[in-house]
């Protein structure tokens, strides 16, 4: 127990937090490219958040949830997403002040009790986008191209945009009794779940991975054929935008998410290698939430992607990047003297912001060696008493292993010539 990490949760070990800086610094350039400011949240919220944000009968709330009391007795909850949270950011800080759009974006642990798998994880980071105060479809043609640019600009191949429109409280009543009215006599066929969603949020059953469930749910009547004219207008002009900037995309009539904010726009990006957790990125129009959360009626919509779950399919498409080598100088010293040196020397070169490094323990020359390859130093400089006698120090070249002998007077000035050069 001491020693091993909750189930579903991990270390990121110095050895992969690079790959990490890379996908956020990637994150972070292109969301200044597109006007997005960055938001942080706390990591936990009143529970009542996400009971209203996300749905009561979503698999989310019901089953995924970190929910505790605190010591005042307070239900508090773990973030499990966090459009909601910046919904809640947004009004308690008046962020639509201006009444701009407001673009923000986020980086973040969030916590879900899903069941663990590769790609699935109990503690897991999302980067996310939020686009709040505009109806326009262009908005959603935006966020899309942001996602779309992330995955291009990461190197990412064979992956899938898949769009559909969920309707909005006009006309998803009416597609709800269609959609009930298709399964009613055959119910007994859908698994548990499904029948329990029946009458609670029929719109799930399409979203079940249950393979008798999805055949018998093929043939369902279809939301793009009930949407009222301004959900539908939206979804057009949406493709038309879409098809403007050279995004391609497959309409996916079944596609439905799994929180209820949903209106009108829905899209995932998929990646199918990673087989049931192929979602890699997914989103929509929530037109509803602000006012959901006690706001004015705000538009919006944005997106969120499971940092994990790139990062799995960066890996299988070898993408990420090696580990890179920064140390620059290693001192070996020999000797209480010689340390009390060498250890001026490595803080002199680190305020002249050279990477440098030293083994402060009594080794050996050849154990103190094999430590100043290990850190792949571009040179060693090693001190012993006949040095310290000559007031000169050995410069090795780690590359090519040519060894000088440069005086004290000089050397910090060559040391910081040789790394620039
Ligand atoms: P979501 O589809 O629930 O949407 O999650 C977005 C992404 O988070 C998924 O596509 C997946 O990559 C990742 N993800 C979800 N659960 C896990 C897990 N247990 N382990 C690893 N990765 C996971 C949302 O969260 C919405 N807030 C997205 C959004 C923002 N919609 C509008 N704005």
């Amino acid at each position: 127990m001491l020693t091993s990490v909750p189930r579903g949760t991990k270390d990121i070990l110095p050895n992969t937090v690079h790959e990490w800086l890379y996908l956020e610094n990637k994150i972070r350039q292109l969301c200044a490219v597109y006007g997005f400011e960055e938001i942080r949240t706390p990591v936990f919220e009143h529970t009542e958040l996400f009971l209203r944000g996300i749905g009561e009968t979503t698999d989310v709330v019901e089953k995924e949830m970190y929910t505790f009391s605190d010591r005042s007795g307070r239900s508090i909850t773990l973030r499990p997403e966090n459009t909601a949270s910046v919904v809640r950011a947004y009004l308690q800080n008046k962020l639509y002040a201006d009444g701009n759009i407001t673009k923000l974006f986020y980086i973040g642990s969030m916590f879900r009790y899903d069941k663990p798998q590769a790609g699935r994880y109990r503690e897991f980071h999302q980067f996310g986008v939020e686009a709040l105060g505009e109806q326009n479809p262009m908005v959603d043609a935006e966020v899309i191209s942001l996602a779309a640019d992330l995955l291009t600009e990461l190197g990412l191949k064979d992956i899938l945009l898949k769009i559909n429109s969920v309707g909005c409280p006009k006309c998803r009543p009416v597609y709800r009794e269609k959609l009930q009215a298709f399964f009613r006599n055959k119910l007994d066929q859908l698994c548990k779940d499904c029948q329990s969603r029946f009458d609670r949020n029929p719109l799930r059953i399409l979203d079940c991975k249950n393979p008798h469930c999805k055949e018998i749910a093929a043939d369902a009547p279809k939301i793009t054929d009930c949407l009222c004219d301004e959900c539908a207008e939206h979804f057009s002009q949406l493709q038309k935008y879409l098809t403007t900037v050279g995004i391609k995309f497959i309409l996916d009539p079944q596609l439905v998410r799994g929180l209820d904010y949903y209106t009108k726009t829905a899209f995932e990006f998929k990646y199918t290698p990673l087989g049931a957790q192929s979602a890699v990125l997914g989103g929509g129009r929530y037109d509803g939430l602000v006012e959901e959360c006690g706001g004015n009626p705000t538009p919006a919509v944005g997106f969120a992607t499971g940092l994990e779950r790139l990062l799995l399919a960066l890996e299988t498409q070898k993408l990420l990047p090696a580990k890179e080598n920064n140390c620059d100088i290693f001192f070996v010293a020999l000797g209480e003297k010689s340390r009390q040196t060498t250890f001026k020397w490595l803080q002199q070169l680190r305020r002249q912001k050279v990477t440098a490094l030293m083994d402060y323990s009594d080794h050996s020359m050849k154990s103190q060696m094999k430590h100043a390859n290990k850190t792949k130093a571009k040179y060693a400089v090693i001190l012993g008493d006949d040095e310290l006698n000559k007031k000169v120090a050995i410069v090795r070249n780690m590359l090519d292993s040519q060894q000088m002998e440069i005086p004290f007077d000089t050397l910090i000035e060559k040391l910081i010539f040789e790394v620039n050069k």
